[in-house]
């Protein structure tokens, strides 16, 4: 073996690590994924073929070894406290009198740091060398879950800065992010797995999992905002030293932290991150506040279980009473109506609160809501806000359950519900709110974007009885708009030249304005591409439909329904009439250069949306796939790729970034 194989080994992997702070520490890649998967390809096959060669500290070896039968105990050199919580100003005042009367007449300044809402752990350094990583346990035992720390990209194997002792322990948290925590929820329901209620649960699920190549694909990460080691407070250190000193290291951790001088301060900041909270991508609790010198916070010790000088100062949770005013129902453009609760309005994680949706009357019976109950609201991860249950110690003896009305709220048509839908529909034909719901989504940006006909309007003209469907739409005369109210000379001029122009619209628009059940856009370009006309498909038979992709037993039913309504057959033949495009057009069928090909689009792209992005694709020839498998061709991923993105690298599916995409784009035009 060659000197420079040893080299070369050495660079890819000094390079690696590099590039591994780069991007998932510092959030600032220099090279695109592609070329860093090259040089970790590179680098596994050198030492596939120099075996002698691995170490365990190449960055190939972040999934090692086999699943293990339980975790080995660790018994921690010094004791891992927790800390002390407040939850209000004279709370933390009573803390800092206490501070101050600990001190004597000495000034002192605290340290205000996030409290990420995790799994606390322990990080041993021996000689800038990462030997082993452990959950706090009770404080003073805890698992040793090395194997399951060394699959954080994060984590570095090797310390950068000057070493203040041989051995280091850096405290820290694991978490998930948000999104990342959503995402892996959605993945977990379609493999039919149990969900998880938080983010801190889904972490602390992870770190438990015994097989590190399972661990390795959960989106885990750490961030870091303690070190100990022998005579640290003899030494001079301060915390704000230690944060800047983890920055050094290589070690990820927040830069949201401040100094602050007085309790008043301390309070400024509470009340900033408070409000801010939701605009961070991960949870935190609460604030940490610390006596920033270690001499000090060494005098002021600690009692049995937290330090006296330190606090966690909590927020307020996301959960909040409010009464419940009254039920309404909703109904959607195809009749479905949804119970939507009207409440006291209230103030949650920063905005007014007055209306939550109910989903369906099993749920209201679930929670067994009653009209005039307090209700508990929480706003979760999503930031919808959500009833989550009843405080029934303030529920009224009077209260009755609530019954869900049979009648259509907008019509007084009659509501059905069929046995397998948990769904409630007015089934009348001439409910004002389905028509016009169905007319706005006719006219909507994605459908077949009428531009000046917004919901306003559409109502003035159902009211004038100018128009009872959307081919009326195209029958309207200058005479009849410039009538209406508040209408302007010009504004008619536009409105009419606005529909006119949506005559040539493609016909996969057409076919998703229709509205029909269940067929989204996807479903319409599918249609409109296996099937050249509007009669086409109106003559299709369901086992027809359903070979088409995308189309299964209940799409194709409900489309057979839909051309079997005389009254949708009316408003057909008055689109047809009026000169609307029903063919798909010849020019789309020429040149498909993505002809067969999948693409998977992942993250987030700087040059469009990734709708725009997934049009670009179709135009071509290809298709968009919304999840990952051996059927991908290719996986576009852009910053903030998750776990699709995890999977292609799994699969070997080769991955473009936004850069490679254009040109691609670009050479087939
Ligand atoms: S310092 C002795 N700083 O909150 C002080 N803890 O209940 C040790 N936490 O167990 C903790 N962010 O898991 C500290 N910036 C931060 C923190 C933090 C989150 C967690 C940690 C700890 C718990 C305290």
């Amino acid at each position: 073996m060659s000197g420079d194989i040893v080299k070369r080994i050495e660079t890819l992997r000094r390079e690696l690590h590099r590039h591994e702070y780069l991007y998932y520490t510092l959030n600032q890649p220099e090279i695109p994924d592609e070329v860093f998967d090259r040089m970790m390809r590179e680098l596994q096959q050198l030492e596939e073929e120099y075996p002698e060669l691995i170490n365990a500290d190449s960055p190939t070896q972040r999934v090692g070894g086999q699943p293990s039968a339980e975790f080995p105990a660790v018994h921690h050199p010094v004791s891992l406290l927790s800390l002390s919580n407040v939850y209000s100003p004279e709370e933390f005042l009573d803390f800092d009198r206490r501070v101050r009367e600990g001190l004597g007449e000495e000034s002192y300044r605290y340290i205000c740091e996030l409290k990420f809402d995790g799994i606390a752990v322990d990080l041993r350094y021996e000689h800038g060398r990462f030997v082993r990583g452990a959950t706090r346990g009770d404080g003073e035992v805890g698992d040793d879950i090395t194997v399951n720390l060394r699959t954080i990209r994060s984590l570095p194997f090797q310390l950068s800065a000057e070493l203040p002792a041989p051995v280091l322990h850096v405290r820290g948290e694991v978490y998930m992010e948000r999104e990342e925590f959503k995402r892996l929820n959605v993945a977990r329901e379609a493999e039919g797995a149990s969900l998880f209620a938080n983010p801190r649960n889904a972490t602390g699920g992870a770190l438990k999992i015994l097989d590190p190549r399972v661990v390795a694909k959960r989106p885990l990460k750490l961030t870091c905002y303690a070190l100990w080691f022998e005579g640290i407070a003899a030494a001079g250190w301060r915390q704000s030293r230690v944060l800047e000193w983890l920055q050094r290291a290589h070690l990820p951790s927040s830069r949201d932290w401040k100094l602050a001088e007085n309790a008043s301060t301390v309070e400024q900041i509470r009340q900033q991150w408070e409000a801010k909270r939701s605009e961070l991508p991960f949870d935190i609790d609460g604030i940490v506040i610390k006596v920033d010198d270690f001499a000090q916070q060494q005098r002021l010790a600690a009692t049995a279980k937290s330090p006296r000088w330190a606090t966690a100062y909590k927020f307020k949770a996301h959960r909040i009473e409010t009464l419940l005013n009254g039920i309404t129902l909703q109904v959607g453009r195809t009749g479905a109506v949804t119970p939507v609760a009207e409440l006291e309005p209230v103030l949650l994680a920063g905005s007014t609160i007055r209306r939550a949706t109910l989903h369906n009357s099993d749920e209201i019976q679930r929670l067994d809501l009653r009209i005039g109950d307090v209700v508990y609201l929480e706003k979760g991860g999503d930031v919808i806000p959500k009833i989550i249950g009843v405080n029934v110690t303030k529920r009224s003896s009077e209260s009755i359950p609530y019954v869900m009305p049979d009648h259509c709220p907008a019509c007084g048509g009659e509501l059905v519900r069929p046995e397998d839908e948990v769904v409630s529909r007015c089934v009348s034909l001439n409910c004002p709110v389905q028509l016009q719901k169905s007319i706005e989504h006719f006219a909507s940006r994605t459908a077949m974007n009428i531009e000046g006909l917004g919901p306003k309007l559409i109502q003035q003209l159902i009211e004038n009885n100018l128009i009872s469907d959307f081919g009326d739409l195209y029958y309207l005369t200058y005479d009849q708009l410039s009538g209406l109210e508040r209408m302007a000379q010009k504004s008619a001029e536009n409105l009419l030249q606005g529909i006119a122009a949506t005559k040539e619209r493609p016909l996969e628009r057409l076919i998703f304005a229709l509205g029909i059940r269940h067929v989204g856009r996807g479903v319409a370009r599918a249609l409109a591409r296996s099937l050249p006309s509007l009669s086409s498909l109106q003559a299709a038979k369901v086992e027809e439909l359903q070979e088409i992709p995308d189309v299964g037993h209940i799409i194709a039913v409900s489309i057979r329904d839909f051309f079997s309504s005389s009254s949708n057959l009316d408003v057909i033949e008055k689109l047809r009439k009026a000169g609307l495009r029903m063919e798909e057009s010849k020019s789309s069928d020429g040149f498909k250069p993505f002809d067969g090909k999948t693409f998977v689009l992942t993250g987030s792209l700087e040059t469009f949306t990734r709708e725009q992005a997934g049009e670009k694709i179709l135009a071509r020839g290809g298709s968009v796939a919304s999840s990952v498998s051996s059927k991908t061709d290719f996986v576009v991923a852009g910053p903030g790729a998750g776990s699709k993105l995890d999977k292609a690298r799994e699969l070997g599916i080769p991955i473009l970034d936004e850069a490679a995409f254009l040109q691609i784009l670009e050479a087939n035009q």
